[in-house]
């Protein structure tokens, strides 16, 4: 192999130096900035740590407001961004619509965007953090076919949200308390998770010097694939498909059978070889907030619960060591607030937009950054001479 490695998959290759999100996969373990996700989770709120991940420290109280001061400034997108909706069908994926519209704010700051600039890269790293919501709550009302609610920042950035998505214009809202600290912290436990697919590609993207809107586009598209953020939606479609406990045993052989491409969704992960802490959290979490929501007859949850059950008895899942992840118990939370299927990767989306501006401040501030650029091993013909089109056989 010369001078490189065969690692498809990048199973065994560190792609660069970060001080933002550790993770010990045999343990279970995730820290942000060295604070246990458990904490942060139950003592923190999503834009405490969204600082915390950009800059290091977590804030004094000055520091936190004048964030969110920042963050709750930018929530509003241009009025001609309205015109960019009305390109996209009804029923076109939310995912796809993301994609589109979020890599075209960098046409709206391409002028005023120097990333070169530390104030700017700033600029750009709070402004979209403060514009996702806004453009997910848009994805769906363009889909419902309903106005655009304006943001209102009088309310916290997961009130905002909800108020977007629910409320029609010229209707009173009530936010409800347990709904945004449902969000809140299911928010907080996918902000960052070091180097996976999507956090990987905003990196590649950025590391060629593109501008962090484009960049962070890239991420959005990869993150929407079902062996990573998409997870969440299929998970939920899986759970309705099976549709009864009897079934269970069923679907757990289709997942053990190699003949067949149908996989447990929500189970299994390239770094936990344990249960995936978030996933212990969302468990709990899932538990407590049906119940306050008056909702705990939610077939849906005994359904995972008994699967999950089934699954970490089965010989299968113990010797590959697969356990529950972060997404195998959100849908049933993002379905209780009443989110459509079709969005929960959306919501994955606006969470991970924290870490991916993060990483890609940490990138274009490290004075060692050179472009990504892995290697392969060429399996094509060897050296051949051209063939004219009449003497071709
Ligand atoms: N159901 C059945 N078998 C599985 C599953 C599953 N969900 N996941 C892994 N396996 C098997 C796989 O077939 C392989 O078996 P064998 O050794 O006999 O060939 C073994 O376990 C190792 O799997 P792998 O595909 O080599 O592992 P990977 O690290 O390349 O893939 C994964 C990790 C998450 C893509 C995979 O576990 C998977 O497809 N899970 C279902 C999708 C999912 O829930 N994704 C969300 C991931 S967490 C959140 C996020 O990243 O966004």
């Amino acid at each position: 192999l010369g001078y490189f490695t065969f690692d498809p998959g990048f199973v065994a290759t560190a792609s660069c130096r970060s001080a933002i999100t550790y993770i010990d996969g045999e343990e279970g373990v995730l820290l942000y900035r060295g604070y246990p996700i458990e904490q942060l989770a139950e003592q923190s709120t999503f834009l405490e740590v969204a600082y915390l991940l950009l800059y290091g420290e977590l804030p004094t109280a000055e520091e936190l407001a004048a964030f969110e001061r920042s963050i709750t400034n930018h929530t509003m997108i241009n009025e001609s961004l309205k015109s960019f909706f009305n390109g996209f069908h009804y029923d076109a994926h939310p995912m796809a619509m993301m994609c589109g519209v979020v890599g075209s704010l960098s046409a709206f700051y391409y002028n005023h965007t120097d990333i070169n600039d530390p104030a700017d890269r700033d600029l750009a790293a709070h402004r979209l953090i403060a514009k996702m919501p806004t453009i997910a709550a848009a994805c769906y009302k363009h889909g419902k076919g309903e106005p655009f609610v304006y943001p209102d920042n009088r309310l916290s950035y997961t009130g905002n949200f909800l108020r977007m998505m629910f409320a029609i214009p010229s209707e009173p809202y009530e936010v409800d308390p347990v709904a945004e600290r449902a969000l809140d912290v299911l928010f907080i436990l996918h902000a960052d998770h070091e180097q996976n697919a999507s956090t990987s590609t905003v990196r590649l993207a950025g590391s060629t010097g593109a501008h962090p809107y484009a960049s962070v586009a890239a991420g959005i598209a990869a993150l929407w694939g079902p062996a990573h953020g998409g997870a969440n939606e299929a998970v939920l479609r899986m759970l309705e498909e099976i549709g009864h406990p009897d079934n269970i045993p069923k679907y757990i052989a289709k997942a053990k059978d190699k003949d067949d491409p149908f996989r447990l969704m929500g189970f299994g992960h390239r770094v936990y070889k344990n249960y995936d802490p978030r996933a212990k959290i969302i468990r709990r979490h899932c538990y407590e907030v049906l119940e306050k929501l008056g909702k705990r007859n939610e077939a849906l949850l005994d359904l995972a619960m008994r699967l999950e059950e089934v699954a970490l008895s089965d010989e299968y899942f113990i010797e590959r060591k697969l356990y529950p992840n972060v997404d195998f118990y959100t849908g049933i939370i993002y379905k209780a607030l009443g989110i459509p299927t079709n969005m929960f990767t959306v919501m994955f989306a606006i969470a991970r937009t924290v870490g991916w501006v993060a990483h890609w401040l940490e990138m274009v501030s490290d004075p060692e950054l050179r472009i990504g650029r892995p290697r392969q091993l060429y399996t094509g013909p060897a050296r051949r001479d051209y063939v004219a089109l009449d003497q071709r056989g």
